[in-house]
């Protein structure tokens, strides 16, 4: 392992069909004020919210709610939540959703009595103080990992930025409940957007550093299991070993387990996060058009890399082929697979106009895994994924 670390996760994790059973023992470690988080109504359509409604009555809970938050979280939603949780001394912020809601209440628990938190703590990255608001999620979407980590991706409208803070430890939610079955009814779009997220969250761990390391191995196999559960769960929805498959390699793809040790790159994301704050399209969406064009342009500075992943990820024969060659080829099946999963190939698809692609370059981070990108070179990998 090429660099020092200190890995701690303190998030419990009740996972299965039964696992909402555990909700009432979690709630009893805390106040009685508990502030319900949620999304635009799909967990109302699900029965879901009833059924935890009645969890926290049982347990004598006054319940105080805070629905409507959008994908893309939006800092104006969080800062409605930070100001009931002042108003109404919250014991416990209990999200159930997926990784927007997640995110937004991570957000709400770390920004009390700050004027600006988008500014100091995700714009400036000042120091989180102790005294944040415990949270404890109910996961009904798949591909973040928010659920078992410190992220919280915010969209500040006002100033056109969407951006991500990874917080500490205490940040990271006290427990999670995570029920494959509650993914049912999750729009096939939405779902193959999450599994592209979690692929592009192992890629974009994967494709940095030249060093032999346990974390790309561990990573390599994630990869081969959601490839091969993916089409399973396309065909049929409920098939529960892929989507439990899929549920648990998404929180495994990003606890920061499989990172540890090695270089990472996240310049995919980091142009994803700037499109959406233009287009507000679906994370995953937007990550699936931008990769191949991204790894298109960058493979020759990390052939070997590329190559490998073309061998052990998607089984490319490398007989008489060239490292140029196989590394394409590799590229060409990560296509083919966003294709086969009916993910979005083209930004176009997602708002995008091409008047915005300049602004959107220019409003990116210059940074990268094995080739720092100037903004010049995000417009034209912008440009070739319209
Ligand atoms: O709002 P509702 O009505 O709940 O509908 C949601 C939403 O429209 C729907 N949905 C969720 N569960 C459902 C369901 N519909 C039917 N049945 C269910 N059981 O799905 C839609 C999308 O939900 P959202 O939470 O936005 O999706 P996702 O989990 O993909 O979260 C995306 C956000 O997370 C950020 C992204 O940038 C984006 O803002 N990320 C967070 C990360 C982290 N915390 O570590 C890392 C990621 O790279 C990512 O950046
Ligand atoms: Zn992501």
């Amino acid at each position: 392992m090429k660099y020092d670390f200190t890995f701690y996760n303190p998030t419990r994790i009740h996972f299965g069909k039964n696992s909402l059973d555990n909700l009432k023992d979690e709630l009893s470690n805390y106040g009685k004020n508990i502030l319900l988080v949620y999304g635009g109504g799909s967990i109302k359509k699900i029965g879901l919210y009833d059924k935890v409604v009645n969890i926290l009555k049982e347990c004598n809970k006054n319940i105080f709610e805070c629905g409507g938050i959008t994908p893309n979280p939006k800092y104006k939603d969080m800062l409605r939540g930070v100001k009931m949780i002042e108003d109404n001394h919250i014991d416990l912020i209990l999200v159930v959703g997926g990784g927007s809601v997640i995110d937004c209440a991570k957000g709400m628990s770390v920004s009390l009595g700050l004027k600006d938190p988008f500014k100091d703590l995700w714009l400036e990255g000042k120091e989180v103080t102790k005294n944040n608001i415990p949270v404890g999620s109910i996961l009904t979407m798949v591909g973040t990992g928010s659920e078992f980590n410190g992220g919280s991706v915010i969209t500040d409208e006002d100033r056109k930025i969407k951006m991500g803070r990874v917080f500490p430890s205490h940040v990271y939610p006290k427990f999670s409940i995570l029920n494959p079955e509650l993914t049912y009814s999750v729009s096939e779009y939405q779902m193959v957007s999450g599994i592209f997220d979690i692929l592009s969250h192992l890629m974009e761990q994967y494709f940095s550093g030249d060093d032999d390391n346990v974390s790309d191995y561990l990573i390599e196999s994630l990869m081969k299991s959601l490839i091969d559960a993916t089409p399973k769960a396309i065909k049929n929805k409920e098939d529960y070993e892929a989507r439990s498959n899929i549920m648990w390699i998404a929180s495994l793809a990003l606890n920061t387990l499989v990172g540890l040790g090695k270089t990472q790159d996240w310049e995919v994301h980091n142009i994803e996060h700037q499109l959406g704050a233009y287009t507000d399209c679906a994370h995953g969406m937007g990550l699936a058009a931008i990769s191949v064009p991204y790894y298109k342009h960058i493979y020759k500075y990390g052939l070997d890399k590329f190559v490998r992943f073309a061998k052990n990820v998607w089984n490319i024969d490398d007989t008489n082929k060239s490292k140029d060659e196989v590394a394409l080829l590799g590229i060409e099946a990560l296509s083919k697979f966003i294709k086969d999963s009916h993910m979005v190939t083209h930004i176009s698809e997602l708002g995008a106009t091409k008047d915005m692609l300049k602004d959107i370059a220019n409003s990116c981070i210059e940074s990268g895994g094995y080739k720092v990108l100037s903004h010049e070179e995000i417009y034209e990998i912008l440009k070739e994924a319209y």
